[in-house]
């Protein structure tokens, strides 16, 4: 399975990859977790994309293609893998045509988790994330046995430096120029399966494996 994730920040698209690389058995291939790796590391890398990050503005075309370019030939994305934040905008989505087209692979869905900006907003004002397995969690929604600290890992939980209001809302615009158009340029191909990512992250998850096994049943018939 060779999937790609699309949907608005806060849609929930890092929940649901975790969830679904594990059960697919197929790598989460995050960049913006690959991004926050580096920053929190200190890497040439890091330090460029850190500036893009934290005002909410994609991270040049360049840098994050090679970045994927790179991640997708390691040897553990040979069997498949779940892309979660890549492409986001139309040039990235071509780029990645190619380094398909080149490892003589093709997708087989793009999923789109659709919710409404106010809940996203709702969301990411009370995401904590988990620096060690890069968990999200939310103080209401689904929140820690034990406040601020991972239940994996034990270790203190953050809160991610472009999870404040006014960059949330700076997001949710370069969503809407520039990663909104993916939906028409995937569906033109047969590839958009569409879902609702409201309700509980259980039953984000039942809708997302339905619209997997629904493909997954068109590609064999
Ligand atoms: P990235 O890390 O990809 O951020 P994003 O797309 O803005 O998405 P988020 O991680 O904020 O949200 P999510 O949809 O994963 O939601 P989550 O599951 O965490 O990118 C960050 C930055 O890196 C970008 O702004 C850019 O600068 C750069 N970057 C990354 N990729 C790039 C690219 N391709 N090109 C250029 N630049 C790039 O859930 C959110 C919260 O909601 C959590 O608290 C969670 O617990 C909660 N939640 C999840 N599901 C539910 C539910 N069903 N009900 C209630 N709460 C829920």
């Amino acid at each position: 399975m060779r999937a790609v994730l699309v949907g608005p920040p806060g849609a929930g698209k890092g929940t649901q990859a975790q969830i679904l690389a594990s059960d697919l058995s197929i790598p989460q291939v995050s960049t913006g977790d690959i991004f926050r790796a580096n920053v929190s590391g200190g890497t040439e890398l890091g330090k460029r994309a850190k500036e893009y990050m934290d005002r909410g503005d994609l991270v040049p075309d360049e840098v994050t293609n090679a970045m994927v370019k790179d991640r997708l030939s390691q040897d553990d994305t040979a069997g498949g893998f779940l892309l979660d934040g890549f492409p986001r905008n139309v040039p990235q989505a071509e780029k990645l045509g190619e380094m398909l087209a080149d490892l003589k692979v093709d997708l087989d869905i793009v999923l789109e988790l659709k919710v409404d900006e106010e809940e996203v907003v709702k969301r990411l004002s009370g995401r904590r994330s988990c620096s060690e397995c890069g968990r999200a969690y939310h103080v209401e929604y689904d929140a820690p046995a034990v406040e601020g600290v991972c239940d994996t890992d034990g270790v203190a939980l953050y809160q991610r430096q472009d999870d404040r209001e006014d960059t949330i809302r700076h997001r949710l615009e370069v969503y809407r120029k520039q990663t909104a158009p993916l939906v028409d340029f995937y569906a033109s191909q047969g590839l958009l399966s569409a879902i609702s990512a409201t309700g509980s992250v259980g039953e984000v998850t039942a809708r997302a494996k339905a619209a997997i096994k629904e493909k997954a049943s068109g590609a064999d018939a």
